[in-house]
């Protein structure tokens, strides 16, 4: 008996690393399975490879249900063909977990239009069309049935998409920020029809972090704590029932440390001095009484 029997999940680029193990912490607690991945490097180059085979393959052997799927998550018919493809394959969807991801380092100002348009169209374009296409499903579904169904939406999101981003990830900060917001919307949107959504931030030892082992972030001592299964055990736990209260939530799993972050919030707030709009005299009062308290210089990466 496991706490996903007879659930259907999609675990987006489930070929490797972090949604690897996702995919194989969801098939062993039960559920079925379609482990896509595009079979990419880092940076988003094709590669032959086709990781979301041997992921299946594994699942198989150990009595689990899986099935691959090779499709690019930010291509707005491969996202709908993927939704389709559990629904075809296994009767219906009840967990959506979005970790398909790519990267492109570079200063602001090196950045080529490609570094910019890959990093948006996988983190920021992929969520969201396969958030939508499953939204749809499950709002139609939810009308058919006369009440809420009973489902759940895993985002992946970033410390750098809620920190400000670290200098050289301008894309990337900008597409993780813009899913952890998503995750919000998202979660109001489809409470309604009775599904969850959620986001974790995870920092874990693949493929993405090889650069960092070994420096203060990934010291080679503390490594084994920061293991996708860890990641993989929280996003278990959201995506089922025994999260079944909690939605449009961020957390970010550093090894043994799990964090809820919380979006914007408002740090001062100041009124106009006459009462009407404000002039650009008020501006030394403004600036006094907005920052007091508050280093009005560039905030230190946390
Ligand atoms: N590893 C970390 O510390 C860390 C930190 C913050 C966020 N993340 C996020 O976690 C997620 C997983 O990262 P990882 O570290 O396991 O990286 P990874 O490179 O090991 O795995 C990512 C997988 O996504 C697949 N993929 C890429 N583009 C795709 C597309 N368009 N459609 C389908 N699949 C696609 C790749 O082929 C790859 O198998 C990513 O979203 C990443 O940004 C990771």
């Amino acid at each position: 008996m496991g706490i996903f029997d007879g659930k259907v999940a999609i675990v987006t680029g489930s070929g490797r690393g972090i949604g690897r193990a996702e995919a194989l912490q969801l098939a062993a607690q039960g559920a079925s399975v379609v482990v896509n991945d595009l079979g990419v490097s880092l940076q988003g180059g094709t590669l032959e490879a086709r990781p979301a085979d041997e992921v299946v393959a594994e699942i198989v052997a150990a009595g689990g249900r899986a099935v691959a799927n090779f499709g690019d998550v930010g291509d707005w018919s491969g996202a709908k063909a993927l939704v389709q493809q559990a629904i075809d394959t296994y009767g219906g969807l009840d967990i959506l977990v979005n970790n398909a991801g790519v990267i492109r380092t570079g200063m602001s100002f090196n950045t080529e239009e490609a570094d910019w348009d890959v990093v948006i169209h996988v983190h920021l374009k992929g969520t969201f069309a396969m958030c939508r296409f499953a939204g749809e499903y499950w709002r139609n579904r939810a009308k058919a049935e006369g009440g809420p169904v009973n489902a759940s939406i895993v985002n992946t999101s970033s410390p750098n998409g809620l920190n400000g981003g670290v200098p050289g990830h301008v894309n990337y900060a900008a597409a993780k920020s813009g899913i952890a917001t998503m995750t919000i919307t998202l979660a109001r949107e489809l409470a309604p029809y009775g599904v969850r959504c959620n986001a974790v931030a995870p920092v874990a030892v693949t493929r993405m972090t090889e650069e960092l082992w070994d420096t203060d972030l990934f010291p080679r001592e503390s490594m084994a704590e920061k293991s996708p299964e860890g990641i993989a055990a929280v996003v278990a736990w959201l995506a089922s029932d025994l999260a079944s209260d909690v939605s449009g939530q961020v957390l970010q799993v550093h090894g043994r440390t799990c964090s809820l972050w919380q979006s914007w919030h408002i740090g001062a707030e100041v009124e106009s001095p006459t009462g009407g709009p404000w002039t650009l005299d008020d501006a030394p009062q403004l600036r006094a009484q907005l920052f007091a308290g508050h280093d009005p210089g560039v905030p230190p990466v946390q």
